[in-house]
């Protein structure tokens, strides 16, 4: 369903004092969306109820970015960073995401939430160069080392600057 959409360059641009909000289960599937999710995204709570969060995914966004969300989720982390969406009718809204683990009361991991704001621009100019650098590495990578090989890449920049990648998105 996702691939069938072509990507636009009408950007969506975040309200300074937007949230936007979604709930999955444990296999990321969405529970709940707020009616900010359902402005800048397109689809209706319907469409969103019980779908996987990749009806959102941008085509521009490296494998490797949600491969570290998910490893930082699993392990019981949280995880910040940005990413580039898209919208139902193609175009793309980038966000600052803070994803984080669900508990029950025994302390068993129940599913992820996620609020987003509005990053910076000049956050965006950082990151979205390291993310075309990285998607192209993909690109030209066999499929099984694509992860691999764009997480190196990121991970040397990050290196270079003597950080995590929660720690840069967050200084920038
Ligand atoms: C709580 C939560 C929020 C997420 N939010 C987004 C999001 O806003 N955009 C996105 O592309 N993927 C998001 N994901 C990751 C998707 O589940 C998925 O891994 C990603 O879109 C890549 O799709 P793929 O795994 O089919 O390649 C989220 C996952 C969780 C658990």
């Amino acid at each position: 369903m996702k691939n069938k959409i072509q990507s636009t360059q009408k950007e969506r641009v975040m309200r300074d004092d937007d949230f936007i909000v979604s709930k999955t289960d444990l296999k990321g599937l969405i529970t709940y969306a707020n009616e900010i999710f359902i402005e800048y995204s397109g689809y209706s709570q319907e469409e969103l109820f019980r779908t996987q969060h990749n009806i959102i995914r941008h085509p521009d966004m490296p494998r490797a970015v949600f491969d570290l969300l998910w490893k930082t989720l699993k392990s019981g982390q949280e995880f910040s960073g940005y990413v580039k969406n898209m919208s139902k009718d193609g175009g793309f809204y980038w966000v600052f995401a803070n994803v984080t683990p669900s508990y029950d009361s025994h302390h068993n991991m129940i599913g992820y939430y996620s609020v987003r704001r509005k990053p910076s621009r000049q956050a965006i100019d950082v990151v979205e160069p390291i993310y075309k650098e990285m998607l192209s590495a993909e690109k030209r990578t066999a499929a099984k080392n694509a992860i691999q090989v764009s997480t190196e890449l990121l991970l040397a920049k990050l290196a270079q600057q003597g950080v995590s990648y929660d720690q840069f998105a967050l200084s920038i």
